[in-house]
């Protein structure tokens, strides 16, 4: 049984997580989706809506559950005999980070692999902070995130100003 852990902040979960989710749920037999749960950040969302956005995001792939995690995805991986972290590389410009970050959790644990998987060209340029700074400007968030999230995340950003 493969199962892999796909963590990140998801503040809020865009479109292209949700491209990732899917393609990586078609090659493990079970993926986790691993919100962190970490106020340092100061989310726009609580971990606990974060978690409630994705699932019913994700509610349609039978092999996907989401999970709030706190501390190092690795150790969040080995409590779930998880072998495999997901991540997605939009451009060269994430590749920096993401290796170093890859490079990091082998270290502290060499039983886990990070595999990439390449976003899909058309939300190459999304990211959820775009998302949040479109929202706090009005512009149309319609095609960056699930179509049930675009009123809430509009009121979300409303009530922080
Ligand atoms: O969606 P993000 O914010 O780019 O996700 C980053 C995340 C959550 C994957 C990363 O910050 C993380 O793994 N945090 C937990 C602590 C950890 O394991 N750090 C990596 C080794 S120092």
């Amino acid at each position: 049984m493969t199962r892999a852990i796909y963590p990140g902040s998801f503040d809020p979960i865009t479109m292209g997580h949700l491209d990732v989710i899917k393609r990586a749920s078609e090659i493990v037999d079970e993926l986790i989706v691993g919100v962190l749960n970490n106020n340092a950040k100061s989310p726009l969302f609580s971990v606990e809506e974060r978690v409630k956005m994705i699932e019913d995001t994700v509610n349609f792939l039978p092999n996907v559950k989401v999970m709030a995690f706190e501390g190092l995805s690795v150790d969040f991986a080995e409590s779930q005999d998880a072998k495999m972290l997901v991540r997605g590389l939009r451009a060269v410009t994430d590749f920096e980070y993401e290796l170093q970050m890859s490079l990091t959790n082998r270290k502290i644990n060499p039983n886990i692999d990070t595999i990439f998987f390449n976003t899909s060209l058309e939300y190459a340029y999304l990211s959820s902070s775009t998302v949040k700074e479109m929202a706090y400007f009005g512009a149309d968030i319609s095609e960056c995130v699930p179509d049930f999230l675009v009123d809430t995340i509009y009121q979300k950003v409303k009530e922080r100003r």
